[in-house]
């Protein structure tokens, strides 16, 4: 389904990210594992079989740090990523009341303007080769719904939905599709630390009763990469296990 693509994956090292570069590399993708944590993201590459993947140090909420893992990928890599999927985040939970202004910058800077520095460097490329791409951001439902103690992951994953939008109708003319994905709650590292007393009450309320699986949210990463959503542009999937906004 995706022999010929050319994937860049943030927050590769772990959770989401990870089990996106799994999928894609099975559907026949060259994974491109980006993370500020390098050695995570050396071993999401360790777990694919082709020896022509390869992992890179990249910070994506810094714009030097993008160019040289840019850079370098074009040194090793035939052609620019036609396939990006904007996966790198962080949480910094505080009650809004409580929160710092550092807490509320740092999610901002990975989440929100972190997508749209690895965006624009990759579809810049793009333009410039006159080569067509899809372009995944991953939002969460509670852009949607809101949460307690998330005022600031909230609105970055709103913003990111805006974004998308924005982005999607300047880019169709260069044929360049970019859509949000819109998780409920997922079994990773970023949700190991929630108390079970937390979970349960969430659990309770998703109609199929648990938390996904990262894979199931790569799925329709992989979806959303190939040409079969070639006509699917600018929109929202939601992969929540029936959790409504
Ligand atoms: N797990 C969930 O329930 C859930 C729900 C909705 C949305 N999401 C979103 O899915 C995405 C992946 O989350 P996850 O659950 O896999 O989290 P995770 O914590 O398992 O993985 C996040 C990865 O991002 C990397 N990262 C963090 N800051 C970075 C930076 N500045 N530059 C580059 N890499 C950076 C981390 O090193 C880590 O490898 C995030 O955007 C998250 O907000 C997760």
């Amino acid at each position: 389904m995706l022999a010929g693509k050319i994937a860049l994956i943030t927050g590769a090292g772990s959770g989401i990210g990870r089990a996106a570069c799994q999928i894609l590399s099975r559907e026949g993708a060259q994974i491109i594992a980006a993370d500020q944590n390098e050695s995570n993201a050396a071993q999401t590459i360790e777990l694919l079989s082709g020896s022509h993947h390869l992992s890179v140090s990249m910070d994506v909420s810094n714009s030097s740090t993008i160019s040289q893992a840019l850079s370098s990928i074009q040194s090793d890599v035939s052609a620019p990523p036609n396939v990006l999927v904007n996966c790198a985040g962080i949480t910094r939970d505080e009650f809004f009341l409580k929160m710092s202004e550092k807490q509320f910058q740092e999610v901002f800077d990975v989440n929100l303007k972190g997508t749209f520095l690895v965006s624009q460097a990759v579809c810049r490329n793009l333009v410039e080769a006159k080569l067509s791409g899809s372009i995944i951001n991953i939002a969460s439902i509670v852009g949607r719904t809101g949460n307690m103690g998330q005022a600031n992951y909230a609105a970055t994953k709103a913003g990111v939905e805006a974004f998308t939008k924005s982005v999607a109708q300047e880019l169709a003319g260069f044929s360049i599709r970019v859509n949000t994905i819109i998780p409920g709650f997922i079994d990773t590292p970023m949700t190991s630390t929630v108390p079970d007393k937390v979970k349960q009450k969430f659990q309770h309320l998703i109609p199929l009763k648990r938390f996904g699986k990262p894979e199931e949210i790569a799925e329709v990463i992989s979806f959303l990469a190939s040409d079969r959503s070639s006509y699917v542009t600018g929109t929202s999937i939601l992969v929540t296990g029936g959790l409504a906004t």
